[in-house]
């Protein structure tokens, strides 16, 4: 006999984290996506493996990640709406031996698809499990004061990195890789995808200007909260630019001392000491 698929623990974790973002206002409407690396072991107490309901193709090849289960967020889907409905609103997929499709085992009963966002998801997967085997997370979110900071601070990545860093203590010790970004560009093609993924070979935040962040780690509290100490770092930027702007921040020598009490290796060419 199956387990209820929805006591499992990844769906826990799933429908509450999309409530959590949606709380926060960071995903509005269908705003934002997740998807969440399971292993078999974890998913067949659950569900039947052999069991497909629909095979739907894909114009990018995600063979690297042939045969790996997800738990995805929808196409446009509500996050305010997974926790009541987690069967319309979220699916788990597998992707085919060929790369060329994913495989519906669970979920989307309207009909629904992955994320319009599934190439830049399964490209910075691919990117991420090359650089650290624990990685199984990645969250995309229109967190509100990144977004507003790509409108009003300079876009190039290390002084974006230097004024995360000074607005919060915690920023320098939760990502001392920095921020990457990346150009405006159209969401939902292979493009953007491609572009973000190359940032993901060293960093597990990318910022995509005047829309949103994509975060990654290898697991939904740790992704999350990545991505909340970068948003709280630029909600206080807001705040201090709306007070008046900078009359003293942390010095680039007190963050490489931070950086040396809490063993973490800030990105190169960040700080000048
Ligand atoms: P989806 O509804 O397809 O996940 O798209 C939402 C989004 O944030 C696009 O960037
Ligand atoms: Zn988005």
């Amino acid at each position: 006999m199956m387990l209820d698929i929805l006591t499992a623990p990844f769906m826990k974790e799933m429908t509450k984290t999309t409530s959590n973002l949606y709380r926060l206002g960071w995903d509005e409407r269908n705003g934002g996506n997740i998807s969440y690396l399971l292993n078999e072991e974890e998913l067949a107490p659950y569900l039947d493996l052999n069991s497909v309901r629909r095979v739907v193709p894909m114009n990018f090849d995600a063979s690297a990640l042939a045969g790996c289960y997800f738990i995805v967020t929808g196409s446009g889907k509500y996050f305010k709406n997974v926790i009541d409905a987690p069967a319309l609103n979220l699916g788990i997929i597998r992707i085919a031996k060929d790369g060329r499709a994913y495989e519906l085992l669970w979920g989307f009963e309207d009909g629904g698809l992955a994320t319009s966002e599934l190439p830049t998801h399964l490209m910075n997967h691919t990117k991420r499990l090359s650089v650290d085997p624990t990685h199984r997370v990645i969250i995309h979110c229109h967190a509100t004061h990144l977004i507003a900071m790509t409108f009003t601070h300079d876009l190039d990545e290390v002084e974006f990195t230097r004024t995360l860093w000074q607005m919060c203590t915690e920023c320098l010790v939760v990502f001392p890789e920095g921020v990457g970004i990346i150009p405006w560009m159209v969401p939902g093609t292979d493009s953007i995808g491609k572009a973000t993924a190359e940032k993901m070979a060293d960093m597990r935040i990318v910022l995509w200007p005047h829309h949103g962040i994509f975060g990654a780690g290898p697991t939904m509290d740790d992704t999350f909260g990545l991505i909340e100490t970068a948003e709280k770092g630029a909600e206080v930027y807001t705040a201090v630019c709306s007070q008046g702007g900078i009359k003293q921040t942390i010095t680039d020598r007190q963050l490489q001392d931070l950086a040396d009490a809490f063993q973490v290796t800030p990105r190169a060419g960040v700080l000048h000491v």
